[in-house]
């Protein structure tokens, strides 16, 4: 069983990109799991972090969204049926184990792309992305798929909520980092009764960019309060190698595996493991 997992906080700068891209790193690299990290943002950043080229016409995440390109999957009769006509746009990385789908500004035009196939009769093109990534052959062969989502609410975070089950928030412990998540807390909540989604759930809360301040100290304490299960243990400081590690392409544990940011990024990836939905029972957030 496949785990689909998305990183969320409508703000920028919150560490989305730097964590799925060096976690999906020690999930295939050190714990053996076939990994596809899906880059949902049209700024395109997951691919390069990784070191790969997001401008060559190879396929992108926009293919997920548009089934013309992938094949007529909204028709579960069709002599196709459990598997797309097209392979999954994806690319792989010099990591074994993990593939990447990468984004770029064309993702933008997305949601357009949406209303136009709905003129021509598609009801729930926000469904697309998760009945193509269902009735993937290839997707199902991963055991994480962790989904960058778009640093602001609408079409594509819908799509990326519809299409997994767990979400992992990553909050900043700087003035405002709350903000925003009450609003993601309810998409989640719409999403569970409207599209009678039930399963989605806050599987983790991560502080980012922790500093030894008052403020920082505050947040924390409200975060852990607000969610006593979801909250990391582990927590992300400022790590300078993580930064230069992304200039370079290159996840943390290539560029320096005994720095301090590499240990956090191990930790998280292997807390986020630990917290599988179908191992532990608990209400979701
Ligand atoms: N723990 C960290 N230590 C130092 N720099 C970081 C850390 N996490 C992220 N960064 C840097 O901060 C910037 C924003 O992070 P990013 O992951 O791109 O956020 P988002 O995807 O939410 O916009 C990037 O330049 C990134 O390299
Ligand atoms: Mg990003």
């Amino acid at each position: 069983m496949t785990r689909r997992i998305a990183f969320i906080n409508e703000k920028g700068g919150s560490g989305k990109t730097t964590l799925v891209a060096n976690i999906a790193s020690h999930l295939a690299m050190e714990r053996g799991r076939r990994t596809l990290a899906i880059d949902m943002d049209p700024q395109g950043q997951l691919g390069k972090v990784l070191g790969l080229d997001v401008r060559k016409p190879r396929g992108s995440s926009i293919e997920l969204l548009v089934d013309s390109l992938l094949g007529d999957s909204s028709r579960p009769d069709a002599p196709e049926t459990g598997a797309l006509r097209r392979a999954l746009p994806i690319q792989h990385t010099r990591i074994p184990r993990l593939d990447v789908i990468v984004a770029n500004k064309a993702l933008a035009l997305a949601p357009g792309l949406a209303d136009a196939t709905q003129e021509t009769g598609d009801r729930a093109p926000e469904r697309r992305l998760a009945q193509n990534l269902d009735l993937s052959r290839e997707a199902h062969a991963y055991d994480f798929v962790l989904f960058d989502a778009p640093p602001s609410f609408g079409a594509l975070t819908l799509s990326v909520l519809l299409a997994c089950e767990e979400v992992v928030v990553p909050v900043p412990l700087t003035f405002l980092a709350i903000d925003g998540f009450a609003e993601l807390l309810r998409t989640m909540a719409m999403v569970r009764t409207r599209y009678g989604h039930r399963a989605l759930r806050v599987s983790m809360v991560v502080p980012t960019f922790y500093r030894r301040t008052r403020m920082a100290h505050e947040i924390l304490e409200k975060l852990t309060t607000r969610f006593p299960k979801e909250i990391a243990q582990t927590i992300v400081g400022f790590h300078v190698k993580i930064d230069e590690a992304q200039s370079h392409g290159l996840s943390i544990f290539e560029y320096a595996p005994r720095d301090k940011g590499a240990v956090v990024m191990a930790a998280l990836a292997e807390e986020l493991e630990a917290r599988d939905p179908r191992t532990n029972t608990g209400d979701p957030a």
